[in-house]
């Protein structure tokens, strides 16, 4: 990035705007509106100089652009980017008046108001000494929210960016972006496989954007500056331009070099596969634990390449890569994150308590747990809906489920089970994410029976499978017994390439009954209903055995207690030990 000062720049020493320019090296920390010692500096130049100075100063405390003025005015610089026009410009924008006089003039207000900057303030000089500070922020109905004039040395910094984080919420975004409809136009770029390269489009378009390009350069190692080759890098540059795209999405994970060199040559935002997929899981989540879950995943993520935020324009256009529970936030530095992470895993942590308790409350009831797993969009929602008359969110986009989902069902023969839909999988699943969504995945991998759900419509059945193979391996869920299932038979899916696999149709209802009739079998071999009888002589015994499990029917005849219950198989067989066969009925 160029960094040159702008704007009337006639008459001064190169010394001088070297010194000015050394304003671009001037970090200002996350929790600082404007540091005293900036206005100081300000103050100085502007008294050498008898002229205003701009700063443009991002969410992360990066200046971006110093621009020179005359003794009366600057010229007030646009940074809102095309496709945003609605939302805040995420820089906010200070600069100084020579006279003494630190009140925002009408001109300042109403450039705050048409570039939409996070803020608006100016620092009134006077021999060479900062005075009063005013700030101003855009409100409801583009009105304009502001103090009154500060001395320099008591800005009340906390509140101000606060202000910012209130303004970008009543000024919104996302939902007028896609009101507008405005869609941003991607470039796909992969190294792989066209196959992988067509589950990026569908990726892209779940995430809300139109798919202009695609292109593919084989390559067995990623080049370690730039991913691909220098020259591919320059003709996709030519591409992008002529497709009037606004992103380059690429098919793996970018190192923050990687990003930031990529989007230098393209001049577009550059974003990665993870990205993206944490993107598609910021705009679903719904769950508080969920959006906690994606908000960790995403800081994780981002903390590991905080170098790749140093372009300007990826972080100000918003869209892909700029969503997420915590958005204003991810603009935040180093420290800021780290304090984030720790609060939001804090926070995990007890609500994984929360969901233990459930878990053992669910255990005592013996209530045991069939998980729906699978690669994303195979149809587990759908089965799920069909086999329980449940209402879980189904789209033909992939991760439309996010928060694991139970329903309480019964088999045939009244053993009672939940049912439990998951996140969908995906290959090169990010791993920030799998450990964000450890204990949703949790659910799948203590589960009783696990349901794998394959889409029998898609000619990657077996990839995806082995990819839900792998990711079942690397949660541990490898030992309870599984049931194999091929969906969407309905769509004349080929021979089953699964062994003992159960074709269904999550649509029409086909197989549903011999999908019923295995889990009721795998179930039976451990949650079985027992029927006990009990003569007079031992009624006693009833009040001993009915807490062990679920009762089902308790009958008085005229000789004694029939007692159908579900028990584990460990309590029937010390039970029968303990007081002889005769207690079970006939
Ligand atoms: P994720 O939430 O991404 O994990 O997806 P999922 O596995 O829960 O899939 P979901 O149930 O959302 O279904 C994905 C798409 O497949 C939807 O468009 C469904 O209508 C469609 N679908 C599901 N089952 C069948 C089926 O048996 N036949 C046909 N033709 N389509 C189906």
């Amino acid at each position: 990035m160029k960094q040159e000062v702008h704007g009337n720049l006639t008459g001064l020493r190169d010394s001088l705007i070297a010194s000015l320019s050394q304003l671009y090296l001037y970090e200002v920390d996350g929790d600082v509106f404007l540091p005293r010692e900036l206005m100081q500096l300000l103050a100085r130049f502007t008294q050498i100089m008898n002229r205003e100075i701009a700063l443009y100063i991002t969410r992360d405390g990066e200046v971006v652009d110093v621009s020179v003025g005359t003794d009366k005015d600057v010229e007030l610089r646009d940074y809102r980017l095309r496709r945003n026009a609605q939302r805040l410009s995420c820089v906010r924008c200070v600069h100084t008046h020579p006279n003494g006089d630190g009140r925002l003039s009408d001109v300042d207000l109403s450039a705050l108001r048409a570039f939409r900057y996070d803020a608006m303030a100016a620092i009134g000089c006077k021999d060479g000494e900062p005075t009063f500070v005013q700030a101003a922020f855009l409100g409801e109905n583009a009105g304009i929210l502001m103090d009154e004039p500060a001395r320099w040395y008591r800005t009340p910094d906390e509140a101000w960016l606060e202000q910012i984080y209130l303004s970008d919420k009543i000024v919104g975004w996302g939902e007028q972006e896609k009101q507008h409809g405005l869609k941003e136009r991607a470039v796909l770029m992969g190294i792989e496989s066209e196959e992988s390269l067509a589950e990026l489009a569908r990726l892209a378009d779940t995430a809300g954007a139109e798919v202009v390009g695609s292109f593919l350069q084989k390559r067995d190692k990623p080049d370690t500056a730039l991913f691909i080759g220098r020259g591919r890098a320059d003709e996709l540059c030519r591409q992008v331009q002529a497709l009037e795209a606004d992103v380059c999405i690429f098919d793996e994970e970018l190192t923050g070099i990687q990003v930031r060199n990529l989007e230098d040559i393209l001049h577009v935002k550059v974003v990665d596969r993870t990205t993206l997929i944490l993107d598609i899981f910021a705009q679903r989540a719904s769950s508080a634990e969920g959006k906690l879950q994606v908000e960790l995943a995403q800081l994780q993520y981002q903390s590991t390449r905080l170098i790749g935020q140093g372009l300007v324009l990826s972080r100000l256009a918003g869209g892909i890569g700029t969503r997420g529970p915590g958005e204003s936030k991810l603009e935040m530095n180093r420290r800021r994150i780290r304090e984030r992470m720790t609060e939001l895993r804090r926070r995990l942590e007890g609500m994984e308590k929360q969901r233990e308790l459930r878990r053992k409350s669910r255990e005592r009831n013996e209530i045991p747990v069939v998980a729906l797993v699978g690669y994303t969009n195979a149809g587990k929602s759908t089965l799920l809906n069909r086999m329980t008359g449940a209402d879980v969110y189904v789209q033909d986009q992939l991760f439309a489920t996010l928060d694991a989902v139970s329903r309480r069902i019964e088999t045939a023969e009244h053993t009672p089970f939940l049912l439990v839909d998951t996140v969908g999988f995906i290959r090169k699943l990010p791993h920030a994410l799998v450990s964000a969504f450890r204990s949703t995945l949790d659910e799948a991998a203590l589960a009783d029976v696990l349901i794998i759900v394959s889409d029998g419509a898609s000619e990657e059945m077996l990839k995806q499978h082995e990819t839900v193979e792998q990711v079942l391996a690397e949660l541990g869920a490898t030992e309870q017994p599984r049931i194999e299932v091929i969906n969407k038979c309905d769509l004349g899916a080929a021979v089953p390439a699964l062994p003992g696999a159960v074709m269904v149709s999550a649509r029409t209802g086909e197989g549903l009954d011999e999908l019923s009739a295995r889990i009721a079998a795998e179930l039976q071999k451990t949650y079985a209903p027992v029927t006990f009888f009990l003569p007079f002589s031992q009624y006693g015994l009833l009040g001993q055995i009915r807490p062990l499990g679920r009762v089902i029917s308790e009958n008085h005849t005229d000789t004694g207690t029939e007692l159908t219950m579900i028990i584990g198989q460990a309590d029937r067989d010390r039970l029968v030990s303990k007081y002889g066969p005769d207690i079970l009925k006939k």
